[in-house]
Formats: C-alpha cells, structure tokens, sequence
C-alpha cells in the first residue's frame, strides 16, 4: 500500500513509498482510509520541532487522524463491523494516517455520523478532542462562563466557539478581518481584530482563555483573567502537568515534569503572581470522547466544514500551505474516493 513517509527531520523529508499491509493485533482494527486530516503538528514534526516528546523510528508514516471505513478486525474487537465508517486520532507514538491503510487500538475510533462526509470528519478528531480536554477538562467552563479563546479563525478556534457557546458562555474570540464572518457564524459574542486592537484592553475579568498562538499572545492573556482564572494554552510552553499528558511511564515522567517545570517558569510564575493558573494541555486520543462529539455533530450542536483538499500525491504543496497558514479552516488529504466524498 502507499504511505507517506517522514524519512529525515527536515523539509524535504517526506516520500510516498510502497510498504507491506499492516495486520491488525488484539484489540485493533485496521481502516481503510478515504481522508486524513493535517494539522500544524504535522510539519512541526517533520521539522523536528516535537522530537524531545514524540521519537519516531524512521522511516515513519506520518498523519495522526483519518476517515475511511473499518477494513479488518483483529481478535477481540467488539462493537465494529467491517465496512462501517469511523474516524479516529490515532496514538501519537504510532500514528500513520497518510496511507492507504492504518491500524489503531479499537479504543480510539468512534463512528462517523450519518450525512457527514469523510472529507469533513477526518478533520475532526484532533482539533474536537483539544478543544473539549482544554475547555471542560481543564477549564470546567459552564453557564455564564467568561471565555476567550485565541485565534478564533483557526481550526481549534472554530470547534472551541462552537462548544463554548453551547455550554453556555459568553465567547470572545481574536481574529483578523477574513475569519470575522465565520467566528460570528459559529456564534462567538464578541470579535477582537488582533491586528488592529490589543485584545487586552478589551476584554477584562474572563474566567477562561484558550491561547492556540503562544509566544507574546500568551504572556498578554494573563492581564484579561480575573483572580482564580485559567490560562490554558495548546501552543506556548509545557509546564509540569503537561508531563502526564504525554502517557509516559515513571521515571520519564518525572524528568519530564522537571524539564517542563524549568522552561515554563517564567510564564507559569508570572500567572500566578496574577493569581492566575497557567496550564498546557497536550491533547490526547479517546474514542469515547470522540463519539460524544460525533453525537453532537449528528445532533447539529456541533458543525464543521473542510476548507481544502489536496490528492496524496500533492502533499508536498499541502505541507507547504499548512506551515504558512495559506488557507483559513481545515485541510485534508484524499487517499481515496472522490473529491468531497
Ligand atoms: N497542544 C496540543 O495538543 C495542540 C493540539 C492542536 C493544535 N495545537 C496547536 O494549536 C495551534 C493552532 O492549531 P490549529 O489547528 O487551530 O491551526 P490553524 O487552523 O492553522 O489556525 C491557526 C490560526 O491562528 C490565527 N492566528 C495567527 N496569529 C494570531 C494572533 N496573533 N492572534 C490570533 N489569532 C492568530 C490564524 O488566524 P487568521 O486566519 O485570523 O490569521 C490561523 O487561522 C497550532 O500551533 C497547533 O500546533 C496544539
């Protein structure tokens, strides 16, 4: 089958070879895939950026979330038939998705709600999942929450509106001129252009942010958080915490706590002198997860679009897009199927 392999941790480091079929194990079925989200994680990772948390054999196929349908199942697996349509975010130390195939444990993978295409929900999972663990795991946001939630226009950005909004806050979202719209659409009270304003002299005592751009974006949020508020980002530095998120064992845990404790002393101390805590969320793969947003997805409360597709072999302009940030929304490779199926 093909697959779209890392072969060296740099931009040209990525080839479409022919590999063997993989077989499903205990507890894993194997899906054939129609499409496979992309993410910002993808290039960092072919650049390298995550090896200190993510170490990959190479060569190894990249893609960590796919849609397509359930191709075989291994011993054991109970509650999926062959045929069915699932998506999955596939285990971060495995992953795989830029193929023809990929074999996943059964407990990560949920079912496609009906009416949704393959192309829409392989770019579910891993934006859906981040934006639920950072809202109602960490942020416990509810009725009457103060939100704001970064980058509005961004993939995340968009799931987190939507999923704020729904469970009763009141969202405030950055974003430039061309993700207005769509941040509106998705139901987000109040609009800040973070080109032209800064969103701290706009937005005051919120209970919650979500920072999905890090660097200076994140020191700022601390001043728009009341006393008792969280700063949770996906894109700044890790903090101890964010060591257990990672799922590896002790001792590797620990040293990772006190490397993560090291280099975010200066954000996470500044937070706290504003009694504010600041946490990073490493999100993480569920298939239960998954398909409570998969029932609110075919409920209607949850909606999503793609906003490019690109044939596998084109990935390279597709990586290329990705890393510059050329298309607003979602982008997904097609293995198979037609365009938009
Ligand atoms: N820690 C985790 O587990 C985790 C999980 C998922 C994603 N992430 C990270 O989260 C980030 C966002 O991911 P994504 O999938 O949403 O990416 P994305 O779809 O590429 O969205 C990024 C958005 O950021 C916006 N942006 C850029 N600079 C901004 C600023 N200064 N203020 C406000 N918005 C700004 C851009 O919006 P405009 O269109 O308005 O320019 C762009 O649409 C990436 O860095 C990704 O690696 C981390």
């Amino acid at each position: 089958m093909r697959a779209l392999q890392l072969t060296a941790y740099r931009k040209g480091g990525l080839a479409l070879n022919e590999v063997p079929l993989p077989e499903p194990g205990p507890g894993e079925l194997r899906i054939r895939v129609h499409h496979a989200g992309l993410n910002p994680v993808d290039w960092k990772t072919r650049d390298g950026q995550l090896r200190a948390v993510l170490h990959y054999r190479l060569p190894q196929t990249m893609g960590n979330e796919v849609a397509g349908e359930v191709d075989a199942l291994g011993p054991g697996v109970q509650g999926f038939a062959p045929g069915e349509r699932v998506f999955a975010r596939l285990a971060k130390e495995r992953m795989g998705g830029f193929a023809d195939c990929v074999v996943t444990s059964a407990d990560l993978v949920a079912r496609i709600p009906e009416g949704v295409a393959t192309t829409v929900a392989a770019g579910v999972p891993l934006i859906a999942l981040t934006a639920w663990q950072c809202l109602f795991e960490y942020g416990e946001i509810g009725q009457g929450s103060k939100v704001l939630i970064h980058a509005g226009a961004g993939a995340v950005g968009r799931a987190a509106i939507q999923m704020a909004k729904h469970a009763g806050a009141i969202v405030t979202t950055t974003v430039r001129a061309r993700g207005r719209e769509v941040a509106q659409a998705l139901g987000a009270d109040h609009l800040i252009d973070y080109r032209e304003q800064r969103f701290e002299d706009i937005a005051k005592e919120q209970d919650f942010v979500l920072d999905a751009v890090g660097g200076d974006t994140t020191r700022r949020s601390i001043r728009v958080l009341r006393r008792g508020g969280r700063l949770c980002s996906i894109s700044a530095v890790p903090e101890w915490r964010t060591a257990g998120d990672l799922g590896k064992p002790m001792p590797a845990r620990l040293a990772y706590s006190l490397l993560f404790a090291v280099i975010s002393a200066p954000i996470s101390i500044a937070a706290r002198l504003a009694g504010v805590d600041y946490r990073f969320v490493f999100m993480r793969p569920d298939g239960a997860q998954l398909q409570r947003i998969a029932e609110q997805m075919a409920s209607g409360r949850l909606h999503f679009e793609t906003a490019r597709e690109y044939p596998l072999q084109d990935f390279a302009s597709a990586f290329d897009d990705l890393e510059h940030e050329r298309v607003s929304g979602k982008q997904v490779l097609r293995i198979a199927g037609e365009p938009g199926g």
